[in-house]
Formats: structure tokens, C-alpha cells, sequence
């Protein structure tokens, strides 16, 4: 049994996020694509959007969180949540019994509050190491964005998806995530042509949010974003 713990993320996580996304989607793009699709995490991801992404760490699997120094900004790197994952991770592989276990980065969330839209949080970039999928570590990476955004007044979360990476449109539709409304159907899944420049088809998924109580005591309820899509 390994712990895993989730924690916000910080600057020197870019890094290894980068590695992370250049070898863990093996299963839908080639290495040579796979290193193009880091490109679309630069740093100012880590440096502006860390206090709403998260890390999950785990001893023995993941990709090395090397030393940097401290962030500069204020509230970027405020150490673990103190939220531990349990989750039964017995192949967990060489380096797991080391006398002096290094942070790895074992899964990860980028995402932010949109400035632009007040209704809405946005999920960019979702990983889980190839040896912990199907536990339920995304479900738990996401659920704890939910709350955050929930509670920050947020109605829904939005994520942008290729057509092509059929893994994460399934984890998207479990996740409660509705597409809007494309230009053709791939898969039964409708898609927006040339969404991000010609020949970029995406999905726009949405996820409702289920509004907190309020401090008058007004019960919760599900929320209609008027965000556009
Ligand atoms: C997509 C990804 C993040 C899912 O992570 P995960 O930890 O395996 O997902 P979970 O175990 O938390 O699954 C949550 C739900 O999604 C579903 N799901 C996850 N991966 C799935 C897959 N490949 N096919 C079908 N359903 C899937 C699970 O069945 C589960 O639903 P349930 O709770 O109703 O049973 C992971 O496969 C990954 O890192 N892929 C490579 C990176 C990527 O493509 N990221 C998304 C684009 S940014």
C-alpha cells in the first residue's frame, strides 16, 4: 500500500511536467508529438496559475522534483495540502524501498480561475503515471479543482480535448463533463473544426459545479453558467 499525497504546485514543478507530459502519452501521440504538446505548457503556467494546479507525489514512481529556488511570488509555493490519497500501489518498482525516498511527481493538474470569465475555472493539462491509471488518482485531482473552484464562486469547469485522445474523452464524460454543441460528430462526440487553427478540431467540454452553501445558509444548488462556450 503507498501513500499518495496531493499538494499545490509550484514553479519548480515545470520541469518535471514537462518530462512527464513528453512520456506519459504514449498511448495517443508518438514521442515527436508528445514533446509538441509540451510546448503548450510553457512556465508562466507554474509561475502564474500554480496556487489552482496540483501535484500528487508518490515515493516510488513518478518523474524527480529537482531542487529550484523559492518561488518569488507571493503564495506560490505553500508546501502539501495535508490531503493524503490511499491508494493500493503495490508495482511500485525500483527505488521504493530507498533510505531517503525523493519527491516524484506521480500525476498533475494545471488549471486556473479565468480572469476574464468569473463563472468559470478551466482545466488545461490533466497526468496520471502510466502505472497508477484506472484507480481513481485523475478522479481525485479533479474532484479537489471542483471543490476549490467551487468554493472560489466558480459554476463550471471547462476542458479542451483532441478528437483523437479517445482515453480522455472517456475520462471527461466519467468525470460528468457535457460537450457543447460542434460542427461534426467523431465517435458520436461533437466537434468544433479548426477550433485552435486549421486542422486543430477540439471538443469544448463542460462540467457543471454545485454552488456551496452560502453564509446565510442557502443550500446548494446547480448553477447556469453564462460563460460562452
Ligand atoms: C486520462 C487520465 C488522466 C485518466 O487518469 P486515471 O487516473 O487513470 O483516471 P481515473 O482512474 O481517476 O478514472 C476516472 C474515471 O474515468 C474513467 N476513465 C479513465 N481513463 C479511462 C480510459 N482510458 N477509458 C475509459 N474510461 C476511462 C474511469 O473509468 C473512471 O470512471 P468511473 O469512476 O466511473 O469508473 C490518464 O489516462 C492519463 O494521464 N492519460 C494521459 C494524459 C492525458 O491524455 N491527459 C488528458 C488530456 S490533458
Amino acid at each position: 500500500m503507498a501513500q499518495l499525497t496531493l499538494r499545490q504546485a509550484h514553479e519548480a514543478d515545470h520541469a518535471p511536467i514537462v518530462a512527464a507530459i513528453q512520456t506519459w502519452w504514449g498511448d495517443t501521440r508518438t514521442p515527436d508529438e508528445a514533446r509538441e504538446l509540451s510546448l503548450l505548457l510553457p512556465r508562466l503556467f507554474l509561475q502564474h496559475f500554480a496556487a489552482t494546479s496540483l501535484i500528487l507525489n508518490e515515493v516510488g514512481i513518478g518523474i524527480e522534483v529537482k531542487a529550484e529556488a523559492e518561488d518569488p511570488t507571493p503564495g506560490g509555493a505553500t508546501g502539501t495540502t495535508g490531503v493524503t490519497l490511499v491508494t493500493d500501489v503495490t508495482d511500485a518498482g525500483p527505488g521504493t524501498s530507498s533510505a531517503q525516498p525523493t519527491e516524484r511527481i506521480a500525476g498533475f493538474l494545471v488549471g486556473f480561475h479565468s480572469p476574464d470569465r468569473p463563472g468559470t475555472a478551466y482545466i488545461h493539462f490533466v497526468g496520471v503515471h502510466p502505472k497508477l491509471r484506472h484507480q481513481g488518482v485523475a478522479r481525485q485531482l479533479y474532484e479537489r479543482f471542483f471543490a476549490q473552484a467551487a468554493a472560489a464562486g466558480r459554476q463550471e469547469v471547462r476542458a479542451i480535448v483532441s478528437p483523437a485522445n479517445k482515453p480522455s474523452i472517456a475520462f471527461h464524460r466519467a468525470m460528468g463533463f457535457e460537450p457543447d454543441a460542434g460542427d461534426y460528430e467523431s465517435n458520436g462526440v461533437p466537434v468544433h473544426r479548426d477550433y485552435d487553427g486549421p486542422g486543430h478540431d477540439r471538443i469544448s467540454f463542460r462540467r457543471l459545479l454545485a454552488v456551496p452553501p452560502t453564509a446565510t445558509g442557502a443550500t446548494g444548488a446547480t448553477s447556469t453558467a453564462t460563460a460562452p462556450g
